[in-house]
């Protein structure tokens, strides 16, 4: 008997010990600097063992990506890279690997073999990807989802590191990754695609996930509506020469694992999938209560798209956009719940409109039922002319952040290119 109640005692401290070291990260996060350090977990990475500055380790061909350094408006410098096609890669492979600067980062994109490739296409497609939080630009699976782009044809990816991650740099006050921040890096990086490069919205599509989903909604917002209120005052100010340009949309804007806004995500968030933030404060709801009224970046994805779907309505025509919100059933980080939370009120907004019509297909777990695209299920709603489109896809595999780099949204994104590639007319900007 007595080993076994010392067993019980162990225990029981054991949970204690979990408990309370709970208990001490969480009242940890009310200080905003502990808070950003967690939410966007910038500092963890493991750039110590590899080299960013050097593409062929994680993969790719030898000059098929090009590591550039941007200037954001508010004076940071963001680590970049240019993902080459794989098409356009072989048909011009010597120019590539010969030019005089390959295999360096250069100090700008403009006037690399790469981008020259890319501007002489009149055809060429862009996707812009938002990468989610912690880690550089190739952490982890990062590098599959660009692998799986570059298979697209014609088209090429960019993307960089938001300012305080990788090799990016923090000169501005709080020294610290803020939402202003980060949604003033994205906006810098579309600005130069549509104004020094000259790369048309209407063959670009904006590619986010988790963390890089708010990201997208928030510069979306702007090129829809750069004074909307509920953009930060940081980026309402800004001064860009994509303001006074007249918008007509993305290709499509893709969201991967996205969520409604910050503090809904935290009421059932697990970090790594493991971890709870305010979930085991279910049975204490003035608590939970307190701990969000101190979160100090919102992120409001579901408001913002909200946003963009009325307001864009509101110009004659009226904008186009297409909304892809895509998340894995068995996603242990963000439930996919959160996607169906923000589809259906965006759902409602476009029923709004005059002629719009909605379509729904659902497989139970066990079969039955077939689905388009081998879906879990799958939702669309649009309006009368069929350019204003909400589509929701839950796919049944794939986590929180591998599914990025899957079949599923590689598909999205070329159905995206296909669709306008049939209604040329919108090309001409
Ligand atoms: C990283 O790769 C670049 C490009 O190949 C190279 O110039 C640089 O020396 C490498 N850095 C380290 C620390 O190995």
């Amino acid at each position: 008997m007595p080993a076994l109640q010392s067993i019980f005692v162990k225990a029981y401290w054991v949970l204690a010990g979990v408990g309370i070291l709970w208990a001490t990260f969480i009242g940890l996060l009310v200080v905003p600097t502990v808070q950003r350090h967690a939410l966007y977990a910038h500092k963890f990475q493991t750039g110590f063992l590899h080299n960013v500055s050097n593409p062929e380790e994680f993969g790719f061909a030898r000059g098929q990506v090009q590591p550039f350094w941007l200037d954001t408006v508010d004076g940071e410098k963001l680590f970049c890279w240019h993902v080459l096609p794989l098409d356009v890669y072989l048909e011009n492979e010597y120019e590539l690997v010969t030019a005089p600067n390959a295999g360096d980062t250069v100090e700008e994109l403009k006037g690399t073999v790469g981008e020259r490739l890319m501007r002489r296409d009149g055809e060429s497609r862009v996707v812009v990807n938002f990468h989610g939080n912690a880690g550089h630009i190739a952490q982890g699976w990062r590098p599959s989802t660009y692998r799986s782009i570059s298979g697209i044809p014609r088209t090429h990816l960019l993307t960089c590191d938001y300012r305080g991650f990788g090799l990016s740099t923090l000169n501005n006050a709080p020294h610290i990754p803020t939402e202003s921040g980060l949604i003033i890096d994205a906006i810098s990086l579309l600005s130069y695609v549509q104004s020094d490069l000259s790369h048309p919205t209407t063959r670009t599509v904006l590619l986010g996930q988790s963390l890089g989903t708010a990201v997208t909604a928030a510069t979306a917002l702007y090129f829809a509506s750069p004074t909307s209120p509920l953009l930060p005052k940081q980026v309402i100010d800004l001064d860009l020469p994509v303001k006074g340009k007249k918008f007509r949309g993305f290709t499509a804007i893709v969201l991967v694992a996205p969520f409604r806004t910050l503090p809904d995500l935290l009421k059932t968030y697990k970090v790594a999938g493991i971890l709870p933030i305010l979930k085991p404060l279910q049975a204490y709801p003035r608590i939970a209560n307190w701990l969000t009224t101190r979160i100090a970046d919102h992120w409001p994805t579901l408001p913002r798209l909200s946003a963009l779907v009325s307001e864009s309505s509101t110009t004659k025509p009226p904008q186009p956009f297409h909304i892809t919100l895509l998340h894995a059933r068995n996603d242990g980080d963000i439930t996919f719940r959160e996607s169906e939370a923000l589809f259906a009120p965006l759902q409602s907004l476009v029923l709004a409109e005059e002629g719009s019509s909605a379509t729904e297909e659902r497989r139970s777990i066990h079969g039955g039922e077939r689905v388009r695209r081998g879906a879990f299920a799958y939702k669309k709603v649009e309006d009368g002319t069929g350019e204003r489109v909400v589509e929701l896809e839950v796919v049944r595999y794939g986590g929180h952040n591998e599914v990025v780099g899957w079949t599923a949204v590689s598909l999205a994104v070329r159905r995206a290119f296909e669709r306008t590639s049939l209604r040329p007319g919108l090309d001409v900007e």
